[in-house]
Parts: structure tokens; sequence; C-alpha cells
């Protein structure tokens, strides 16, 4: 389970090495030394990212070496100078406040430098770990969304990577600051008064039971803080992505309902896991104030006996109650790790997620000249589901034909497409492109052999042009025009008044349904690859657009081996042949006149489509 496994293709190599990580299960309850064996592993885990940047945290604890010494230099000036002040010594008292001054100065000085360290080093990190992660992703693109919903996924790669702050440096660095303290300022105790100090740290092990008892529900509410938190995002993400459908179905108080109950899930346990972190903080100020009046009280006594100056036990209590920041720091690490971890282990899940399809290490670049296709025993079902898709099915495909894939919905024939691309690999049997089986070549080579025009093409917010390269990255100006007029994307962009510079998507135009295809066609078009792959939108367009479309695609499929996933009937008519998925796994080949009359199912089929046509 490591990165190193999880290459799935030539171009994509992790340049970072992780070590492997062992997962701790979700639902656990696990104990001190637990939590820090996780913790551990997964600084380990994600130190990678961060070496780049080793000198710079080397650099930060120096500075908190720096920092603690001028803290501890200042408060023992302050008492230094009430000691000269009750004593009527100006002229001490003059020098001391001098220092004093010069300390406070490099001590913000330091702590500047320290914090912006930490920030840069720590935005380096977040933005080197996106990139990975989003990487890593869109190599496994499409099985991925099989496991993971996309706002499961936004989560991830988004506030839980930010959580991994807590691994990287927020621990690490703040019980490093936090242990330098203790040893500073309890010397200092010691230094002033070894019997009050004495006292002072019999008091710590209270602090420490007061957050021991606390520490497992904040645990626990984090684990489904979180988990909910992501079914949250999931829901949201969907209904913004269905805005459309929402309304037709006018159904938006019904999802506002669903959504407010998931809230409400996600509410109660942020409020849990918030609660017990104020009540925490809560506790522990008594605490602090409850022991801070019973050492004022034991000092009188010294001060009385004139064992001790005033303005050195104001140093001794101003050294005890700074105390209370490393002490509550260090008991609050246990609960921090305990949310964090199951967070960052969630981006860990997303790292080392596995993709079925496997590049072979030996794997060549495909050529494909003609673009004949043979499927030969093909046996598939998607993975942990019990229908079979193909059942040992065996087609050949010459090159150049023209091939319509009709079926009822969910016969199988968007999965054909998947299988040409290997976004999923076969149980059984293989695919062959000029007698070339498609596992032994690279996946880009493969894919670059073959251009799709989904029924959702992709875009990107960006301009026309930059859409056009996508499918040609060197795309000369005149290519990308004829491409556009051979798909009749031209009629309107050659209208619009910033031509293929037009921005399209999210800040830009939008396109209708009809435009948006033929700049699609126009992609495959540039893209001029052996095997054209179509799967036909089944939404209704307007007769012109369709005209129009039908006619690009005819333009488009000369000259290639074409796969036409048809609704139309007008498709179906032009192909070479049809092959005709009859739900169970088995497929039935044929001209258009044959199977209508040797498959009544088909026959069927057609009689549905060409009555549907008839009433438009
Ligand atoms: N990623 C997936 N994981 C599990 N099952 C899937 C997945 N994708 C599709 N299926 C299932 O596999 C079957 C075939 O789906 P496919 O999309 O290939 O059908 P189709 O013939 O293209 O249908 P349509 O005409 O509706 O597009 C369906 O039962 C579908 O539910
Ligand atoms: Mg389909």
């Amino acid at each position: 389970m490591s990165g190193r496994h999880s290459v799935p293709n030539k171009n994509y190599q992790q340049k970072i090495i992780r070590p492997q990580y062992q997962f701790m299960p979700h639902n656990a309850q696990p104990g001190l030394s637990q939590l820090l064996k996780a913790a551990r592993s997964i600084r380990a885990y994600v130190a990678p990212y961060l070496r780049a940047d080793n000198g710079f945290i080397v650099l930060m604890c120096l500075l908190l070496v720096g920092i603690t010494v001028a803290n501890t230099a200042m408060i023992w000036f302050v008492g230094s100078a009430v000691n000269h002040l009750t004593n009527s010594l100006f002229a001490q008292l003059t020098i001391t406040l001098a220092w004093l001054a010069i300390i406070v100065v490099l001590n913000q000085a330091m702590q500047f430098a320290y914090f912006y360290l930490f920030q840069w080093v720590y935005l380096r990190f977040v933005a080197r770990i996106r990139k990975a992660t989003l990487l890593h992703i869109m190599h496994l693109s499409y099985p991925i969304t099989d496991r993971f919903k996309k706002g499961d996924m936004m989560a991830r790669i988004t506030s839980d990577i930010d959580r991994l702050l807590t691994f990287i440096l927020d621990v690490p660095l703040n019980f490093l600051s936090h242990i330098l303290v203790l040893i500073f300022y309890i010397s200092m105790l010691f230094w002033i008064d070894w019997k009050l100090a004495v006292i002072a740290l019999c008091l710590s092990p209270v602090f420490y039971l007061s957050q021991h008892l606390l520490a497992p529900r904040k645990g626990r509410a984090a684990r489904h803080y979180y988990q909910r938190n992501g079914e949250l995002m999931s829901f949201e993400e969907q209904a913004l992505g269905n805005l459309r459908g929402i309304s037709s179905f006018t159904v938006e108080n019904k999802v506002s309902e669903k959504h407010h109950a998931l809230f409400d899930i996600a509410r109660h346990w942020a409020l849990k896991m918030r609660a017990i972190d104020i009540l925490y903080d809560r506790v522990f100020s008594v605490l602090i104030y409850l022991a801070g009046v019973f050492i004022v009280y034991m000092g009188i006594e010294d001060i009385e006996a004139g064992r001790l100056v005033v303005g050195t036990l104001v140093s001794f209590i101003v050294y005890l109650g700074y105390l209370s920041v490393p002490v509550r720091g260090i008991a609050q690490i246990p609960i921090q790790l305990q949310g964090d971890v199951s967070a960052a282990q969630r981006v860990i899940e997303l790292l080392e997620a596995q993709s079925g399809v496997i590049q072979d290490t030996a794997a060549a670049e495909l050529k494909a000249k003609q673009g004949a296709i043979t499927v030969d025993n093909l046996h598939f079902a998607y993975q942990g589901h019990e229908k079979v898709i193909f059942d040992g099915i065996s087609e050949n495909i010459e090159a150049g034909e023209c091939v319509a894939l009709v079926g009822p919905s969910g016969s199988g024939k968007s999965t054909l497409a998947n299988l040409l691309l290997r976004f999923y690999d076969p149980q059984q049997g293989e695919i062959r492109l000029d007698g070339v089986n498609i596992k032994s070549v690279t996946l880009n080579s493969l894919r670059n052999n073959i251009a799709i025009v989904w029924q959702e093409p992709f875009f990107i917010n960006d301009t026309i042009r930059e859409n056009l390269r996508l499918a040609k990255a060197d795309a000369s100006e005149q290519q990308m025009i004829d491409a556009c007029k051979a798909s009749f994307a031209w009629d309107y962009i050659e209208k619009l008044e910033h031509g293929l510079d037009s921005l399209i998507g999210a800040q830009g135009l939008s396109l209708s349904v009809g435009q948006f295809q033929r700049l699609a066609i126009a992609q495959a078009f540039l893209r001029d690859a052996p095997i054209l792959v179509l799967d036909e939108a089944s939404s209704a367009l307007d007769s012109q657009s369709e005209q129009m479309i039908v006619e690009a695609l005819s333009k488009l499929r000369k000259n290639r081996t074409t796969l036409i996933i048809a609704h139309r009937y007008s498709s179906i008519r032009s192909a070479d042949r049809v092959l005709y998925f009859n739900g169970d796994g088995t497929l039935t080949s044929g001209t258009h006149e044959e199977l209508l009359k040797s498959h009544p199912e088909y026959q069927q089929a057609v009689e549905w489509q060409t009555g549907a046509a008839k009433e438009k």
C-alpha cells in the first residue's frame, strides 16, 4: 500500500517516495501510546513533502530557544525593576528598564521571524501535498468516484489537509517550545525559592488528570464530526450540481429538509467537540487561579521572614503563571491528536487509493494505424457488484467500420467504452487494437488513439482556444478554425466578439447544449485519432442543431473506426452494423435490416425510436 505501487501511467511518477502507512481502525478508541504511534507514522508519511524546508525548521527551533531566553529574561528584569523601585534605586532602575526595552524589541523581532517562517513552511507544504493528492486522484480518475463522493474528496483535500499542520509543525514545534519554557521557568523557580517551587510542582498532577478524563470524549466527538461533515459537503455538492433538476421537480423544500437533517447531525457533533474544549479551558483556568492564590499565600510567610523580596516574588508568580501555558499545551496534545489523526488518515486514504488499472512496467507506445478493434471472450462485472455486464462476449470491428451500439439502459454500452479506454480492466478476456492487447501499451498512448465525444463533454473555465488545445496542445490557428468549421461550431464562434478567445464556463459565455456538442466535435476533429467513440446525447436538440451535429459527425467518422452509442434512429441507420446489447451479458450483431428481421427486442426498440421520432 505505498505510493510506489500506484503508478498507473508512465508519465505519472511519484517524485516523492513515502513510507508505508498502517491505518488505525476508524472506530478505535486509541490510548495515548497508540495515538503517539499514529502521529509518528503520519509525520513520517508526510515528512517527505516537508524535506525541502528542513533548514527553515531548524532555524525555527533556534528562534524558539531565543524567544524562551528572552521571555525568561524579561520576567526576571520586571522583578528586578520592582525591587529597584521599592528600594528607590533609580539609577539601577533606569539601566534595568533600558535592558527590558532592548529585550522586548529583540523578542518581538524573533517572534515575527518565527511566525512568518511557520506560515511560509506550512503554505508550501500544503501546496505540495494538495498538488500530489489532486494529481493522484486524476490518474485514478474514473474508478475513484466509485469509492469517494466528490464533496467528500473536496473536504479531504481542503480542510483535512489543513489539519496535517498538527503533525508537521504544530505539535512538534509547540512541544519543543513548551519543553523549553518548562526547563527555563522551572529552573528559575528553583533558583528563586526551591521550597515554593516544590509546592508548586506537587500541584501539577491535578492538571494532567483534568485533561485525562476529557480527552477520549473529545476524540470520539471529533471523529463523528469529520465523518458527518464529509457527508454534509457531499450532499451540498450534489445539490449544487443538480440545481436544474431540483427546480424542475420542485423539490427545493424536500432537499432543504434533508440538508437540514444532515446539518443537525454535523452540528450536534461540532458543538459537542467545541463544548468539551471550552469546558476543558474553564476547568483548567479555575485550577490555575487556585494554585496561584495558594502560592502567594505560601510566599507571604517567606517575605515576612525576610527570605524573599517583593520583586522576586512577583517574578516567581509570573513564571508560575506562565507555566500554565506549556502544561496546558502539552495536556492538550492528545486531544488535538485524536481529532487530527482521523482527518490525516482521510487524506492518506486518498493518497493511497489504488487504481484497479495498472500500467505494465514494460508497456509500449501504441501506434494504431488502422484502428481495428477485437473483443475477445470479455467477462466483466463492476467490482463489488454482482451484476454480470459482459458474459464472455467476442466481436471483431474492422478498421474503418462504423458500429452502432444499441440496447436498453443499463445494458453495458458505456461500460464497453470504459473498458476500451481502460478505465476498468475485464476479469477475463481482452480487447485488442490492431491486434495489440490494450493491456500491453501505455495508458496515455491508448487514450491518445481514441477520440471520445462524451454525452456530457468536458470543458474547463477558459477560452474556447484553450479548450480546443486540450484536444491538441500544439494546434495551429488554422487547424482550430478548420476543426470548428467542420463541426459547425464556427457558425457561432465567428459571431462572438472575441472569437476563439471568448471565455466559456462559469465566468464566461453560457453556451447551449448543442453549441457545446459542436465544440466537443471540434475537439474530436483536432484529436484526429484512428478510433472514434460517440456517446450520443439523448437530450433533445432543436432540429437545426441536430441536423448540424448529424452532418458534423458523419464528416468526422470518415476513415475512422467508429463506435456510436446511438440514441437517434438516423445514427443507427447510417451505421454499417449494429451491436445489440441484450442486457443479459450477451451481444447480438448484424446489420440493421438483419436484426429487424431476426431480433424481436431490437425490432421493438427501433419501433419505439421511430415512433418517438415521428411524434416529434
Ligand atoms: N461505476 C460503476 N460501478 C458499479 N456499477 C456500475 C458503474 N457504472 C455503471 N454501472 C452499472 O453497470 C450497468 C451498465 O451500465 P452502463 O452505464 O454501461 O449502461 P448503458 O448501457 O450505457 O446505459 P445507458 O443507455 O442508460 O447509458 C448498469 O446496471 C449500471 O448501473
Ligand atoms: Mg451509457
